[in-house]
């Protein structure tokens, strides 16, 4: 058992770790396709509004519950009261499903990382893909030495490993992407991918836009599984929730942003199709950086910048069960460490086959990894994070008053999150089952 429980050294630390969960393999390899096959700059605006207006309550919500209770998500909800322990549960079965398909890609990132580094460079990506990802032995391996460098973070404590690490590798990934985007808009069209950003076309716009566009908002800010709670948790008690919030909101949001800047000017460049789909940042932009002049430097750039955002994401992801497994289960922070990686590879394994041997064998209509995705994503989060919502709305009394002390904003809180929420999220959630 954590005896004494542990606390963000600094605000600023805090506020890295935070953003190093939040940023993450869904801003720079989902955010840019899912923008590519929805559009774009309508997209961006839906996503814009949802961030700012509603997803910023139940991102408040779990800090705040993480800063009550201080302690992991299975015991938080169970002191609001000891029928909610099951909500905990649920929200650890969530962020051990994640990391079943996010580690798949965190080991392809490995091998891209390795392929230029030694100058492997195949002649069509498109190809090396289809036929590396159908492999068994190399996927597997790699999603397995993407999970234990994650693990040996959380493995370290909180101090010595999750915030030195975010504390090292965050401000180098900011670095490189400002240079790598940089880059992009200086190519020949690149003012065709920056339309294709902000330019909208109100013509695109569709329910089912705002379904995704949620998903994607709570899987971006690592809402609905707990994981703030966790990282609220180690927060100091004077820490301002909502200020908070909003900062991450702000570099989370700008990043996947500049992530779009880094992408589509390139992709807009070299004439592809920017509603490629996953493979955008695996084939397309690979496929690009072979035919320029230092493919390698700029290979190695950016797969090592993909490798940061992941790992820190992922850090945060193991944490939450993590310390909910050294609570509940009264062991010790490494054995957990050990339990909970040994549960991720069981599921992993499959996950990472379904490109291969197991590509025929679906889950509604979905292979095994699309599936993971789909049901953490679009059903397991936004239910989540709505029972989030109305548990402190309606079942924590002095919940309120850890948000902020300014009356009006309470009420405004108060209302948002008893009524507009469920409003908002019962119908998008009906609709996109
Ligand atoms: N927010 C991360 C990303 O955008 O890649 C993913 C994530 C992190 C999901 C932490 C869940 C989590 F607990």
């Amino acid at each position: 058992m954590e005896k004494d429980r542990a606390q963000w050294s600094s605000h600023v630390s805090f506020i890295i770790a935070t953003v190093g969960s939040a940023v993450g393999l869904g801003n720079i390899w989902r955010f840019p396709y899912i923008m590519g096959k929805n559009g774009g700059a309508v997209f961006l605006i839906t996503y814009l509004l949802l961030i700012a207006f509603i997803c910023v309550i139940p991102l408040c919500c779990e800090l705040a519950i993480g800063k009550l209770f201080k302690t992991d998500t299975v015991n938080a909800f169970k002191l609001i009261n000891p029928h909610f322990k099951w909500f905990g549960w649920l929200c650890i079965l969530t962020v051990l499903l994640i990391p079943c398909f996010y580690f798949v890609v965190g080991g392809w990132i490995l091998n891209y990382i390795w392929i230029f580094l030694a100058h492997h460079i195949p002649q069509s990506f498109g190809d090396y893909f289809t036929s590396y990802s159908a492999q068994i032995f190399m996927p597997c391996f790699l999603t397995l030495t993407f999970l234990i460098m994650t693990a040996i973070f959380p493995y370290r404590g909180v101090n010595n490993g999750i915030e030195k690490a975010n504390n090292i590798m965050m401000p180098i990934f900011a670095l490189m992407l400002i240079v790598l985007a940089i880059f992009a808009i200086m190519q020949p069209n690149a003012v065709k991918g920056l339309e294709f950003m902000f330019k909208p076309d109100f013509s695109q716009f569709n329910k089912s836009m705002i379904l995704t566009a949620l998903g994607q908002a709570l899987f971006t800010l690592s809402i609905g599984m707990g994981a703030l709670i966790t990282y609220g948790s180690y927060m100091k008690k004077d820490t301002n929730i909502i200020k908070s919030a909003y900062t991450l909101i702000f570099f989370d949001t700008l990043i996947a942003v500049l992530a779009g800047v880094m992408i589509f000017p390139i992709v807009f460049s070299f004439g592809l199709e920017p509603a490629a789909g996953a493979s955008l940042v695996f084939i397309s932009l690979p496929e690009i950086f072979s035919k320029l002049p230092y493919p390698s430097l700029f290979g190695v750039i950016f797969f090592i910048l993909l490798f940061f955002a992941a790992i820190t994401s992922g850090i945060s992801i193991m944490e939450t069960s993590i310390a909910s497994f050294i609570e509940n289960f009264h062991i010790s922070r490494k054995k957990s460490t050990i339990i909970v990686s040994i549960i991720i590879a069981f599921i992993s394994i499959p996950a990472t086959l379904s490109f291969g041997i197991l590509k025929d064998f679906k889950i509604l209509n979905r292979t095994f990894f699309d599936f993971l995705d789909y049901a953490t994503s679009n059903i397991l989060l936004p239910i989540n994070t709505l029972i989030i919502c109305l548990i402190a709305g309606w079942c924590i009394k002095s919940f309120y008053k850890q948000v902020t002390d300014n009356i009006w904003l309470q009420r405004i809180f108060n209302i948002v999150l008893k009524f507009i929420i469920p409003l908002i999220l019962i119908p998008v959630l009906i609709y996109g089952l």
